[in-house]
């Protein structure tokens, strides 16, 4: 019986009404006992000596411990005065049977659901939802539920999601790999060293994807520490152009700065911003033929530098650029495969890192064949 109380918010209710209507009883009964005599006579005896002024009747002097007219009465009273009490308390407690009936719906049942619905989510049923009534604290409290149940159901689609396109990512080099030594064992491909180098290049981007990967998984969930300090933006554009510029020279693209004037320091980790910018300007060369040009630009926007990597490229279509910093979104997935390209990874790595400095990253171009702008924007040293 304990038990079931102990159980129960409902009976817990229940019970807390009938001890308040138990202790209001037996507080009056007390009083009763005590007080109402005394009072009885008080009254009586005033009410007496009205009578006696007016009839002469004389019960003025009679109490009710004494014999006569007053006991008889004061018994009557008080066996009227317990019967109300009875009513009374019998009354007061179907009221708090209703009452608690009524509070058990209107608090225990949304309780009931909650608990129903996490018992749900638990079991993997991340649609499950709770219905919001009300505006008060139980519904603000399903109104967080079902806003966490919504983040962990997309947090669920989004494992889901990568685990698919890890798989599918990793099946074209593994496929590519078992079809070559296939088609050595069965002796349709010839042991030659092109053969050999084609497997090794497969092997190859799948390392790159797993350690791409890897970084990936480590910067989203942000297991690294950023060492933030003032920084000088045109010095590290300097060290970077110098840096990349063999290369863009071998591909026959020029390397510009514009940095304007008088750039304040800015407050970042610079590895990490070496590493968005080696990316950006990796993407550039990547994707800007022979004879084009890229520039890398820098200037201050409010209290923020704007860092941008601009090219004359093959340029990005509209309707890809609000994908372009989705994990592993190419444009054209076929050729960045064929052409030994990357596994558009490089991008969605850049935005979490400008984005735990606490800026932006974005793009810009103007279509096909009409070169690609990207800029971040970091904080400046106040
Ligand atoms: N400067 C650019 N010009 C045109 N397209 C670009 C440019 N930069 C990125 N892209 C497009 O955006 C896609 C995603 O870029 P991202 O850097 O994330 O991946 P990736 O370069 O393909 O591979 P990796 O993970 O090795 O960097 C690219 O595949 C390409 O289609
Ligand atoms: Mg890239």
């Amino acid at each position: 019986m304990t038990d079931y109380f102990r159980r129960h918010l409902g009976a817990k209710l229940l019970l807390s009404y009938l001890a308040i209507i138990v202790v209001g009883v037996a507080v009056l009964i007390i009083a009763s006992q005590f007080i109402l005599p005394t009072s009885f006579n008080r009254h009586m005896f005033g009410m007496g000596m009205m009578m006696d002024n007016g009839t002469g009747m004389g019960i003025g002097n009679q109490g009710v411990g004494n014999s006569g007219l007053m006991p008889q009465l004061y018994v009557d009273f008080r066996a009227s005065f317990n019967e109300a009490l009875t009513y009374a308390a019998l009354a007061a407690m179907i009221v708090a049977v209703a009452f608690s009936l009524f509070l058990s719906r209107s608090v225990i049942a949304p309780i009931l659901a909650m608990s129903l619905a996490t018992q749900r989510i638990s079991e993997g049923h991340y649609d499950e939802r709770v219905r919001v009534n009300g505006k008060d604290e139980l519904a603000q409290l399903a109104l967080y539920f079902n806003q966490m149940a919504e983040k962990l159901n997309q947090i669920e689609s989004m494992r889901r999601r990568l685990i698919g396109d890890v798989s599918h990512e990793l099946r074209t080099p593994l496929t590519a790999i078992k079809g070559s030594m296939e088609g050595l064992m069965d002796g349709l491909l010839p042991a030659t060293h092109e053969t050999y180098q084609q497997i090794h290049t497969e092997a190859d981007r799948l390392n790159r994807l797993v350690d791409d990967l890897q970084e990936l998984s480590r910067v989203e969930a942000r297991a690294y520490q950023l060492d933030i300090r003032p920084l000088d933006v045109s010095t590290l554009a300097r060290i970077m152009t110098k840096r990349l510029k063999p290369h863009a020279e071998s591909k026959r693209i020029s390397l510009d700065l514009e940095l304007a004037p008088d750039l304040p320091h800015i407050l970042a980790d610079e590895d990490r911003v070496v590493q968005v910018l080696t990316n950006l300007t990796g993407n550039a060369l990547q994707y800007t033929p022979a004879g084009g040009r890229i520039t890398i630009s820098s200037k201050q926007v409010n209290n923020e530098v704007q860092i941008a990597v601009r090219d004359t490229g093959i340029g990005i279509p509209p309707e890809h650029l609000s994908h372009i910093f989705d994990r592993f979104y190419r444009v054209d997935k076929s050729r960045s495969r064929q052409s030994g390209g990357g596994s558009g990874i490089g991008l969605t790595i850049s935005r979490a890192l400008i984005e735990a400095h606490g800026g932006r990253i974005w793009v810009e171009s103007a279509g096909e064949g009409q070169g690609s702008t990207f800029t971040f924007t970091l904080p400046i040293q106040k």
